[in-house]
């Protein structure tokens, strides 16, 4: 190992010390970046996953035997069909289909899994490093896919645990690194401010953090009735259909809608008063949350909490603004008499 490295190119030593630190990232680091709160996967290990708020790590376990936690998702998914972020070879023992898999300890390689359990591990040439979103070996000294992203929820930001102030949004297990205009990007309120200095060890504040997540959605569960459709009770989108022998099947709403147990169906967001993230599966900017009476939303692209002015005091998620009169939809609760 000490030979090679002293063998080895600028290129590939920078590459080297990028791999190390994506296998090095714990949970409570990833969480430390995060303003928003939800489950991230383990990258330690594909079956388990944690639960971030408040910057800490409140909460992990594991998923049943034979899944993994699938961060793009938020849930648990077969082994089968779900690609185990965490090993190659993992990957390939459980996949039923062919494909290229990232090696995510070493950059520099890549894993094609023939589909039957085999998997052959082959070398990006000198100086290159794999990206997996094109499927090619790339120039240059970043790893495309080592990224605190990789493990965490789509379409959030986070803080670069490389750059302190600065940002990554992540989108589709990809980190985009971004700087603020003005000021330094606050992990902690997920914001860019003026006023701000980041420093290396600003982590929270354990205030408030008693409460336990539920488990992440299992893609299986076991039913009382058949031929129903029940809600998972782990996210807003998320239902089980319970076929005739009483399994219950994981499945999702489409982007934009929110499950609704009452009449088995999809539905607008606005129209249930869901308590989850009314984030997730959504390409709202603004989302109420829910028992408010619509006075106040998330920023979604951070997860910030906001209030809307005294003026026009209530939000209308289905246009965006803010409103003088209490919007008629369901998630803004009853209507005064
Ligand atoms: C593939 O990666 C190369 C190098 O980063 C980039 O120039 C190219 O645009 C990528 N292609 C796609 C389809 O992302
Ligand atoms: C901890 O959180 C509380 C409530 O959000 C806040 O008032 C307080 O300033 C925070 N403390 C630190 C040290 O960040
Ligand atoms: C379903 O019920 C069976 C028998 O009680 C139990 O062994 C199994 O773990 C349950 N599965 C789930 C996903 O809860
Ligand atoms: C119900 O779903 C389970 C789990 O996917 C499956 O094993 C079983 O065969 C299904 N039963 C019927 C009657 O479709
Ligand atoms: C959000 O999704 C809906 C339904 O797919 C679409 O009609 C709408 O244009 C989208 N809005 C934005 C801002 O992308
Ligand atoms: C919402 O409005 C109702 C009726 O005006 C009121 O009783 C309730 O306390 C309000 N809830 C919140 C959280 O403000």
């Amino acid at each position: 190992m000490l030979a090679f490295h002293l063998k080895a190119t600028v290129l590939a030593t920078a590459c080297l010390m990028l791999a190390s630190q994506s296998a090095g990232y714990t949970m409570q680091e990833m969480c430390a970046q995060w303003s928003g709160s939800g489950y991230i996967g383990n990258p330690a290990d594909c079956n388990s996953w944690g639960y971030c708020k408040s910057q800490q790590l409140i909460g992990y376990g594991t998923c049943d035997k034979d899944l993994v936690y699938d961060s793009f998702t938020q849930t648990c998914q077969p082994a089968s069909t779900t690609k185990c972020s965490t090993s190659a070879q993992k990957t390939c023992s459980a996949l039923k289909t062919a494909g290229f898999v990232a090696d995510p300890s070493d950059c520099s390689k890549y894993t094609y899994c023939f589909g039957d359990g085999t998997s052959k591990t082959v070398s990006c040439p000198a100086g290159q490093t794999y990206a997996a979103n094109n499927n090619t070996c790339v120039w240059g000294p970043t790893c495309p896919q080592n990224s605190i992203c990789r493990f965490m929820p789509n379409n959030i930001f986070v803080g670069d645990p490389n750059n302190c102030g600065q940002f990554l949004h992540c989108v589709n297990g990809y980190g985009r690194w971004g700087k603020c205009e003005k000021g330094q990007y606050n992990a902690a309120t997920g914001y860019c401010q003026e006023s701000y200095s980041c420093s290396d060890d600003d982590t929270s504040n354990n205030s408030n953090n008693n409460d336990n997540p539920n488990l992440p959605p299992s893609s299986i569960t076991n039913c009382t009735e058949t031929e129903d459709f029940i809600a998972d009770g782990a996210t807003c989108y998320g239902y089980y259909f319970c076929n005739k022998t009483k399994n219950g099947v994981w499945g999702s709403c489409p982007l934009g809608l929110e499950f609704d147990e009452a009449t088995e169906k999809c539905v607008s967001p606005a129209s249930l008063s869901c308590p989850g993230n009314r984030c997730a599966n959504t390409n709202l900017t603004y989302a109420v949350v829910a028992n408010t009476n619509c006075t106040e939303y998330i920023y979604c692209p951070t997860g910030g909490k906001s209030y809307c002015n005294p003026e026009y005091p209530y939000l209308d998620e289905i246009s965006g603004q803010c409103v003088p009169t209490k919007p008629k939809y369901p998630v803004c609760g009853p209507q005064e008499t």
